[in-house]
C-alpha cells in the first residue's frame, strides 16, 4: 500500500483536519510531516470540540497510529498540554502517539526572536503566528538546532545548551537589545518536559515504513496551505517550514521516498481565507466579505491565534496553480454551506496585472498585490445545503459551481462538505 498526502491548496484553514478525521477511519498511521504547532485543526466530534496543533486528527480513532514525523517542529509544553487535554477528556494518547526523534524542538528563543523580528521588520512584517515556529525552522537549516533526541538525552542536551545559550544570548542582546536567557533554568526546564516527552519518542519512519510494507495505508497531513510554502507560496509572506507543507515535503517530513507516495489530496474551500499579511487578490472588504467571515456555522477566526482570517472569493487563478504544484490525483471541496444565502457568488478566473491579463500566479508581491481579479459571476441557490448528503441532491446552481471548481482544480473532486459536522459530507469517489 501506499501513502496519501492531504495538503492545504490555498492558505491554510482548508479543513484539511475535517478531511483527514473522515479519512483516518480507514487508516492505519496517521501522521504530521511539516510546521508546528503555528498550525491548527479544528475538529468536531462526540467528544466536542478539539484544536489540535501538533497531534494528528487521526488521535480519536482509538485503533490509530499517530505520527509526529521528523519534519515538525516540536514545542514540547505545548505538545504536553495538548496530550494532557486529551486525555482528560477521555482520548486514550498512550502506546498509540509517537514522535520522530529527528524532529527539531521550538525552544524559548525562538518565540522570543518571532515576536522581536516582526517588531523590527516593522511595515514588513509578516504577520506571523508568533510562535516561534519561523525561527525554529531557521535554526534547524543554520544547523543551530535542538532535535527531539537531544532533548531526552540530559548529557547531549546539556552539551547543546552550553553552546546555543551564549550564541543566542548574543543575538537577543546585541541585535534585539533584550535580556538573555539563563542556561539553567532552561536545562531545567525543558530536561523535565524530556522527561515527560520520553515514552512517545520513536524513530517514527521505521513504524511508517514497516507499516508501508505490511500493506497498511498510511496518512500524511500537512499543515498550512500551498500558497503559504516557502517556495510556492507567496514569498516573503509565507510560512518557514522545511520540508515545505507540499505533497513533494511529505516523503521528506516523514522519511520515506517519494514512491511510497500514491494520492495527494488536495483541500479547498469554496471561497478564500487568509490570515496574516501578504497579498490576496480576491480579498473581500465589504459586508460580503463579513458575511463569509460570520455567516458560516463556524465563523472565521484563525484556529491558533484567534484572528479574524481575511475572507474573499474562491480564486480559480491560485487554485490551479498550487493544484499543479502538488500533483493532486483528488480533491475536497469544503464549507459550500457558507455560500447557501448568497444572491451571486464569483471566482477569480485570471488577474490583470498593469496591462496584462495573467493566467497564473506572478512571482513578485508587488504584481499580486495589484493584480485586480478577473471575474466569473455564477448565480446563488439560496437553499440550506447542510442536510445534502448525495451531488444530485444538491441544488442545480450549486451543482453547476462545484463542477467549474473542479475543472478548475483539473482533478476530481472526492468530497464536498456542507457543514463542520463528521457526517455532513457529500461524498463523491471514495480514495481509500
Ligand atoms: P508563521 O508560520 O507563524 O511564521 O507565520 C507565517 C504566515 O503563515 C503568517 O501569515 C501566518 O498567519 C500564516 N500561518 C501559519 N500557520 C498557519 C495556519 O495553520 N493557517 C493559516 N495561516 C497560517
Amino acid at each position: 500500500m501506499s501513502a496519501i498526502v492531504v495538503i492545504g491548496g490555498q492558505w491554510g484553514d482548508e479543513g484539511k483536519g475535517r478531511v483527514v478525521d473522515l479519512l483516518a477511519e480507514k487508516a492505519h498511521i496517521v501522521a504530521r510531516y511539516s510546521a508546528g504547532n503555528n498550525a491548527g485543526h479544528t475538529v468536531i466530534n462526540e467528544l466536542g470540540e478539539f484544536a489540535l496543533h501538533l497531534v494528528p486528527a487521526g488521535i480519536f480513532y482509538p485503533d490509530k497510529v499517530c505520527v509526529i514525523g521528523n519534519g515538525v517542529v516540536i514545542d514540547p509544553p505545548d505538545l504536553l498540554k495538548e496530550i494532557e487535554d486529551l486525555e482528560s477528556r477521555g482520548v486514550s494518547v498512550r502506546g498509540r502517539l509517537f514522535v520522530s526523534d529527528r524532529a527539531h524542538v521550538l525552544m524559548p528563543w525562538h518565540r522570543l526572536i518571532d515576536q522581536l523580528d516582526e517588531k523590527l521588520r516593522g511595515k514588513g512584517a509578516i504577520g506571523t503566528t508568533g510562535r516561534g515556529v519561523g525561527p525554529a525552522f531557521v535554526d534547524k537549516v543554520a544547523r543551530a538546532g535542538v532535535r527531539v533526541a537531544d532533548l531526552i538525552e540530559p548529557e547531549s542536551f546539556l552539551q547543546l545548551l552550553s553552546f546555543l545559550i551564549p550564541y543566542k544570548n548574543a543575538v537577543l542582546e546585541k541585535l534585539y537589545d533584550t535580556p538573555g536567557l539563563a542556561l539553567e533554568d532552561v536545562r531545567a526546564e525543558y530536561a523535565e518536559y524530556g522527561e515527560r516527552l520520553a515514552p512517545f519518542v520513536a524513530d517514527t519512519s521505521v513504524l511508517v515504513q514497516d507499516a508501508l510494507a505490511a500493506g497498511e495505508t498510511v496518512l500524511l497531513e500537512g499543515a498550512q496551505g500551498a500558497l503559504l510554502d516557502l517556495d510556492i507560496g507567496t514569498y516573503e509572506f509565507v510560512t518557514s517550514s522545511v520540508p515545505s507543507s507540499l505533497a513533494a515535503g511529505a516523503a521528506i517530513g516523514i522519511g520515506i521516498g517519494p514512491t511510497q507516495i500514491g494520492t495527494v489530496l488536495g483541500v479547498y474551500k469554496a471561497y478564500n481565507t487568509r490570515v496574516g499579511n501578504g497579498p490576496m487578490p480576491t480579498e473581500l472588504l465589504d459586508a460580503t466579505g463579513d458575511m463569509l467571515r460570520e455567516g458560516g456555522p463556524r465563523p472565521e477566526y484563525g484556529a491558533t491565534t484567534g484572528r479574524p482570517r481575511r475572507c474573499g472569493w474562491f480564486d480559480a487563478v491560485a487554485a490551479r496553480y498550487s493544484a499543479r504544484a502538488n500533483g493532486l490525483t483528488a480533491a475536497a471541496l469544503t464549507r459550500l454551506d457558507v455560500l447557501d444565502r448568497l444572491p451571486a457568488i464569483k471566482v477569480c478566473t485570471a488577474y490583470r496585472v498593469g496591462g496584462r491579463v495573467m493566467a497564473t500566479m506572478p512571482a513578485s508581491s508587488l504584481d499580486l498585490a495589484r493584480a485586480e481579479p478577473v471575474y466569473q459571476e455564477f448565480p446563488g441557490w439560496n437553499t440550506d445545503t447542510s442536510s445534502v448528503r448525495r451531488f444530485e441532491d444538491l441544488p442545480a446552481a450549486a451543482q453547476s459551481y462545484v463542477r467549474y471548481i473542479q475543472e478548475a482544480l483539473a482533478t476530481p473532486l472526492c468530497l464536498v462538505s456542507v457543514g463542520p459536522e463528521r457526517e455532513q459530507a457529500i461524498r463523491l469517489k471514495h480514495i481509500i
